[in-house]
């Protein structure tokens, strides 16, 4: 992340994220392509501060609404970052990190997908995982991993949610 690693359990601000580019939607759209090799090169604060808004920052402080929509507005997903340094949990509200382990889980998470050689490859991966309670209090339990709406690595990320708080 560009600075020595911090201690587990400190937080680490990010800078705020960009709101404008020079791109439009439509052409990222159709210039879009998944990826499977990475360049070894860590992502900076900066980077991370743009894809953890991406997923789940906040876009209108008073209600806590976010950039991905949410049923209900309950915004059931947690967003984790591993690197080389450890496992982060993202607070969208004050755009931190909190350190939670420094161990390097990328080679288990490489596992956990199935074997897949680029997961333990990947400088950052964002790990989504859906807190479904928070939709079955007002959706029901059946009706909360549809209302969550995402692909979660739910049982995986369980241990590390609770760590979370
Ligand atoms: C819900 C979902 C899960 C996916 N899981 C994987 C995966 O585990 N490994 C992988 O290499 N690609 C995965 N992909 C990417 C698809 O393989 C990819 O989107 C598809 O081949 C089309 O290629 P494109 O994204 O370059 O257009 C996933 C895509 C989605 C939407």
């Amino acid at each position: 992340m560009g600075r020595s690693p911090p201690k587990v359990g400190s937080l680490v601000k990010l800078p705020p994220p960009k709101q404008t580019s020079r791109g439009s939607f439509e052409e990222t759209l159709a210039r879009r392509r998944s990826v499977r090799e990475f360049d070894d090169v860590a992502l900076g604060d900066a980077e991370h501060s743009q894809l953890l808004w991406a997923a789940q920052g906040i876009t209108h402080r008073t209600m806590g609404l976010r950039t991905a929509p949410s049923a209900g507005a309950l915004y059931p997903i947690e967003v984790y970052l591993v690197t080389n340094e450890g496992v982060y949990h993202y607070e969208p509200r004050a755009h931190h990190l909190e350190k939670l382990m420094s161990a390097d889980v990328r080679n288990a998470l490489s596992n956990a997908a199935l074997r897949q050689e680029s997961v333990g490859g990947a400088p950052s991966i964002l790990v989504l995982a859906g807190v479904y309670e928070r939709t079955a209090k007002k959706y029901g339990r059946l009706a909360a991993p549809r209302a969550s709406q995402t692909p979660t690595y739910r049982r995986r990320s369980a241990a590390l949610h609770k760590r979370a708080g």
